[in-house]
């Protein structure tokens, strides 16, 4: 058991290590343009409680780790990122948002809603030495029950995006159809991480 485990463990390892940071993965900012109607049910939003991060790309991922951890981007290694992230979000109505994960550390950010588009936030770290995960975020797709899409135009940097989700995990189905959506988006199929929560602590 403990070896069949471990070298599950190993495989998984092998293969996150290739999927290391790289600046040249950003995807240019591109402009999200604004629905006829509201895409997100924003009361059902505000009803999941936490927000799980299941699936997200790869760069995103990166950024979320680096600005939770306030730690330099070179000493954070995407590998243990995976195992140690746990991420969930803690969105609230007041304009706070709370990013947790790596066993007990909070992020604050401040949430502004976007005046020409009712899918769109603005987000900016609450002090910390560094703020790298701050940008404009949209949802562009949503079933109102299960799971939201976001991409987020990072400021200084380049486009990503992420899965909030009710559940640690998305059905087959929900990733098929969130994967399609960021392919159709113009994001690469290849460029994204899953979170395991079962052996996060909290
Ligand atoms: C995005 O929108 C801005 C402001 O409307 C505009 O200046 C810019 O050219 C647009 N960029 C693209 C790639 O369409
Ligand atoms: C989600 O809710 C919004 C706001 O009520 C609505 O405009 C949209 O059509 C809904 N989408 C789905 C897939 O139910
Ligand atoms: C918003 O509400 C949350 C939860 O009650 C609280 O922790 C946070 O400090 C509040 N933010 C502001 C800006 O008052």
């Amino acid at each position: 058991m403990w070896y069949s485990a471990s070298f599950t463990l190993l495989c998984i390892a092998s293969v996150v290590q290739g999927l290391v940071f790289r600046g040249s993965n950003d995807q240019p900012c591109f402009n999200i343009s604004t629905p006829e109607t509201p895409i997100l049910d924003a009361k059902w939003a505000s009803s999941i409680d936490p927000i799980y991060y299941p699936v997200m790309s790869t760069v995103h991922l990166y950024r979320a780790a680096v600005d939770l951890l306030q730690k330099d981007p070179k000493d954070v290694r995407l590998s243990t990122v995976y195992y140690d992230a746990c991420i969930k979000w803690h969105m609230y109505g007041n304009g706070t948002t709370f990013l947790k994960g790596f066993n007990g550390l909070t992020r604050e950010y401040a949430r502004t809603p976007l005046k020409d588009n009712p899918d769109g936030f603005t987000y900016v770290g609450v002090g910390g030495v560094q703020d790298v995960f701050a940008g404009t975020l949209h949802i562009t797709l949503t079933d109102n029950k299960t799971f939201f899409f976001t991409v987020t135009c990072m400021k200084n940097a380049g486009m990503t995006w992420g899965v909030g989700s009710t559940t640690p995990t998305l059905t087959e189905e929900t990733k098929k159809i969130v994967l399609d959506h960021a392919v159709s988006l113009g994001f690469n199929r290849e460029d994204f991480t899953e979170l395991k929560y079962d052996t996060c602590k909290n």
